[in-house]
This record gives C-alpha cells, structure tokens and sequence, in this order.
C-alpha cells in the first residue's frame, strides 16, 4: 500500500545521503548483520517515514528481522523513500496525504502483519492495540517510544493498569531529549519556517508556546536569527528559565496581540485557541511543532474565517470577518515534517541508534520485564554518546583512582 514503486531510485539517493551522516547506526547496522540479535522476529515501526527512519528500517532489518512500516503522521511521509524501502524488501503501508480512514486502515495493516516488537511514535500503534485489537497486544513482547506525548499516553494507560507488554521510553533517554528535542527541533522548525515562508526572521516578534526541551532549542534558534523572543507557559518554574535565558514571558493573550510568528510545541492541546485568535495580531504566521495537531485549535479558525485559502505550498490563509488575516503553516501539523525534512541525520543518528538497541535489550531481556514503562537503560544511553565520541574522533578524561575514591567518600 504506497504511492508508486518506481520512486524507488529517488528515495534510494536520499536513504544513501543520510547514510553517510549516521555513523553510529552505520556501526550498530555492521554489528547487528554479523550477530542478527532479532533473527526470526517481526517488526513493526510507525515513524516518520523519511530517509532517516528508512535507514532505521534497514538496521532493524539487518539484525535479522521482518519489519512493515507505516506512518505516525501522513503528511511526513516520503512516498519516494518508502518506495525504496519495499524494494529493500521491507513491507510498507503508507502514502503522502492519507486521509484519516487511510492512515488508521494503514496501522491496522501494519498490525496485521503480526509483530513481536514494534516501535511507536506518539502512541498510535499502541492506542490500536490497547482498545481494538487487545487480543493481539497480549502477544507482543515490547515496544519502543519516541516521544514525549507518545510517553504520557503510555503511561496513563500503565497507571489504569491497563499496559499489556513493556515499553521503552526512549524519548526520556538524555541522549534523546537532549539533543532530538532540543538541537533537532530547533533547527528543523526553523530550516521548515524559513523554506515555506521565504521571509525574514530578524527583527520579528516570534512567540514560542512551551518551554520544554523542544521550546528551548526553538527560541534559542529564533534568538540567534536575531529574532525578538516571547515565551508562554503554564510552568512558572519552566518561565523562570525562559526569564533567565533572556526572553520575555507573558500569557498567550498578550502574546498574540504583538507575535508575528508562533510556534506552539507543548504536547497540550489549545495553546492558541478562540480567545487569543481575537486579538491576534494581522497577518501573523500560526505554526506548531507539538507532535499533535490540536496545539493551534483549527475549528476555532475555521469559525472566526469568512474564507480560507492555500496561498503558498504548506500555507493557509484565513481570513477573518474584520478583515484580518492569518497564516497556518502545514495544517497545524508538526512543521519541521509537514513542510520540511525533519531533524537532521546526526540527531537522529543518536535517537535511533538508542531505538535500535532498545529494541535488542527488550528481546534480550524479554523474560525479566513486565508490562511497564521503562526508562532506556544507563548503559545504553552512555554507549551512545561514547560511540558519537569515537565518530567524531573526540576523546575525553577519565576519572583517576584517586578521583573515584574521594567522589565516593564523605571524610575526604
Ligand atoms: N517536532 C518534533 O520533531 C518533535 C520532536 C520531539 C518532541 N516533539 C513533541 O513536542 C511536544 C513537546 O515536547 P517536549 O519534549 O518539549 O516536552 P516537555 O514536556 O519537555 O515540554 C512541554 C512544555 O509545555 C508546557 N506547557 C504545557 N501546557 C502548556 C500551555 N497550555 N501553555 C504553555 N505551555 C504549556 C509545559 O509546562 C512544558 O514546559 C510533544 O508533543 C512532543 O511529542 C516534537
């Protein structure tokens, strides 16, 4: 179930590209294809299918197993790269611009293709089999999170008691959310903004909604464009920090009135919504980043709107009663892979080499882990930062005896 097979080629060059950017992938790819730690199990990965997660795909593959992927979103998917992945003999069910019938129908196809282990990003897989198809989830022996909203569904679902096999939470691996959330979506956002726009960012108002991990490496980006910053948050610990890293806080309604460009990435719903959109400054640039589109709230712009237009590829005009206009980047949907390429290979190289062995650690260590959330282990999380160490070719110090001992001693 794709677009077109003889996009392969294409997608192929793409795959190759990123190839060469992810050295730590590449390393665990080699190691995996000699001992094939997943030999004889079925996958399932649910990504965003593009050329990073392909070669994902591919190593997962390498380790011996049967992988299917599908999308976690549909209006990130590369139909050239998965075309290239089912030539690589890999079974795929997803297209560019699925609609929602389509994508469900695609999880599900996905989930036929019976899995042992699977890899999730925001819980949509998980959600299926936790309510549709329960009988299968009882079979599986574990999963993987990539992010943060995917982690609060999952454990919502473990503190009603309801998880049916483990589940790594990969996102909460400081190699991860460090890095991924955020350098990745801080230069990403960005790299997608300014490509769907083609205009300026310095000297503008830019209002970032959530200061998380993610929210840090936007406005950070946005400072250094020379970008006058605003945070919004509901945290007043998260906005101490804001404060303290030099940017202006204040509530979404006061946001609005001055912001030229806003980019909400809370992993809640509603960040702007009716209230804020009334007094929202003309012509401003709507844009989230959060992994759901429900952070700009589109039944409430639909509602304020006498006409709605694509004015621009990813761009959506509304125009309001009073004549006021606003601009929606990628449907709402997380810019960086509606309207752009995704973070960069050399983040993802650390996000999905943590995937990889998170996915050899639960077949491993299938006999010792209940139906639970469970943090990526320190080990693995320290082999990933030696191993991008040793491809940079960066050595660093180690402690001396006599530093362990006085570490460890309270008379020293
Ligand atoms: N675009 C991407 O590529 C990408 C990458 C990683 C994560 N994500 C997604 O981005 C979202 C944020 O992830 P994170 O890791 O930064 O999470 P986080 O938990 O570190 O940060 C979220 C922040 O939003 C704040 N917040 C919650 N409700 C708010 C509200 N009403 N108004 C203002 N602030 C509010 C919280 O206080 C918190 O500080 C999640 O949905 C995550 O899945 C996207």
């Amino acid at each position: 179930m794709i677009r077109d097979i003889n996009l392969a080629p294409s997608g192929q060059l793409k795959i190759d590209w990123v190839e060469q950017h992810m050295p730590i992938l590449s390393q665990l790819k080699r190691k995996f294809a000699e001992e094939k730690p997943l030999a004889g199990k079925k996958a399932v990965i649910c990504l965003h299918l593009e050329a990073k997660t392909a070669y994902l795909a591919l190593t997962v593959q390498a380790a011996g197993a049967e992988v299917a992927v599908c999308a976690s979103n549909p209006l990130s998917t590369q139909d050239d790269v998965v075309a290239a992945l089912v030539q690589n003999g890999v079974t795929a069910f997803a297209r560019y611009g699925a609609s929602d019938e389509e994508y469900k129908l695609h999880l599900n196809k996905a989930l036929d293709f019976d899995p042992d282990i699977l890899i999730d990003d925001g819980g949509d897989l998980v959600s299926l089999l936790h309510s549709e198809r329960q009988e299968q989830a009882k079979k599986i022996i574990g999963g993987a999170e990539e992010t943060t909203t995917g982690i609060l569904r999952l454990r919502a679902l473990a503190r009603e008691g309801l998880l049916q096999f483990p589940m790594m939470a990969v996102n909460d691996a400081q190699m991860k959310y460090l890095f991924d959330n955020r350098y990745g979506t801080g230069q990403s956002v960005w790299d997608a903004i300014m490509r769907t726009t083609n205009l300026v960012v310095c000297g503008k108002v830019v209002v970032v909604g959530g200061y998380g991990w993610c929210g840090k490496g936007v406005a950070a980006r946005a400072q250094g464009l020379n970008a006058r910053v605003v945070v919004t948050e509901i945290d007043p610990i998260k906005a101490n920090e804001a404060l303290m890293d030099g940017y202006e806080v204040m509530p979404m309604v006061e946001a609005a009135k001055i912001g030229d460009i806003f980019i909400t990435v809370t992993g809640n719903r509603d960040i702007v919504r009716k209230e804020h959109l009334e007094v929202i400054k003309d012509k401003a640039i709507l844009s989230n980043a959060g992994h759901f589109d429900v952070e700009v709230n589109k039944e409430d712009l639909k509602e304020l709107s006498t006409s709605v237009k694509v004015v621009r590829n990813n761009i959506e005009e509304y125009t309001f009663q009073d004549g006021r206009k606003v601009y929606l980047l990628g449907e709402g949907r997380l810019v960086n892979l509606a309207a752009g390429d995704g973070h960069p290979a050399e983040v993802m190289d650390l996000t999905f080499a943590l995937q990889a062995l998170s996915l050899d650690y639960l077949v491993k260590e299938r006999s010792q882990l209940k139906a639970e959330v469970y943090s990526v282990p320190e080990e693995i999380d320290r082999k990933v930062a030696q191993l991008r160490l040793s491809a940079l070719g960066i050595e660093i110090d180690e402690l001396t005896e006599k530093q362990k001992k006085y570490l460890n001693s309270w008379q020293e």
